[in-house]
């Protein structure tokens, strides 16, 4: 069963975020999918500040950078994304693997991109536009 959330602000989505995150137990990665200003960056801010890891002014789209980390304890948060990530090669070079060798977090915009294979427990969120400012988040 699909769960589904509408929100009508960005305020909103980092609140559900908040309440997400306390979902989350290192390890495991959370896979965004969603077109362009669906927020998934802005969801983002929301998770990783439930998690206590960073506030949400700090958070910040790694769209140039790829990766950004925050936190440590009790785990570290990666959060990536692979917009710009142009080939398998290169998504290799983020160091997935390296991530997810200690209990961390991994939050990763534009999973579809490059499918991921790990034995680590996922969660996937698709983000949509529901015109204005409104989204809709699923937890698939
Ligand atoms: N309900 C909403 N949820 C998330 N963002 C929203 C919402 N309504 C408007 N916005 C705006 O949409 C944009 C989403 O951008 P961002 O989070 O960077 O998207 P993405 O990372 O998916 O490209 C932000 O400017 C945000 O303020
Ligand atoms: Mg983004």
């Amino acid at each position: 069963m699909t769960e589904e959330i509408i929100t009508h602000s960005a305020e909103e989505t980092m609140r559900w975020g908040r309440e997400f995150a306390q979902r989350l137990k290192a390890p495991v990665l959370v896979l965004l999918s969603g077109d362009l200003g669906t927020g998934k960056t802005t969801l983002t801010k929301g998770i990783v500040s439930g998690l206590g890891a960073a506030t949400e002014d700090e958070v910040t789209s790694p769209t140039f950078t790829l990766v950004h980390v925050y936190g440590g304890k009790p785990a570290k948060v990666y959060h990536a994304d692979l917009y710009r990530i142009e080939s398998f090669h290169d998504f290799e070079t983020l160091g997935m693997e390296d991530m997810l060798a200690m209990p961390a977090v991994a939050i990763l915009e534009w999973s579809e991109r490059f499918p991921l294979e790990s034995p680590c427990p996922q969660f996937r969120l698709r983000l949509e536009h529901l015109g204005g400012d409104s989204r809709r988040i699923s937890v698939l």
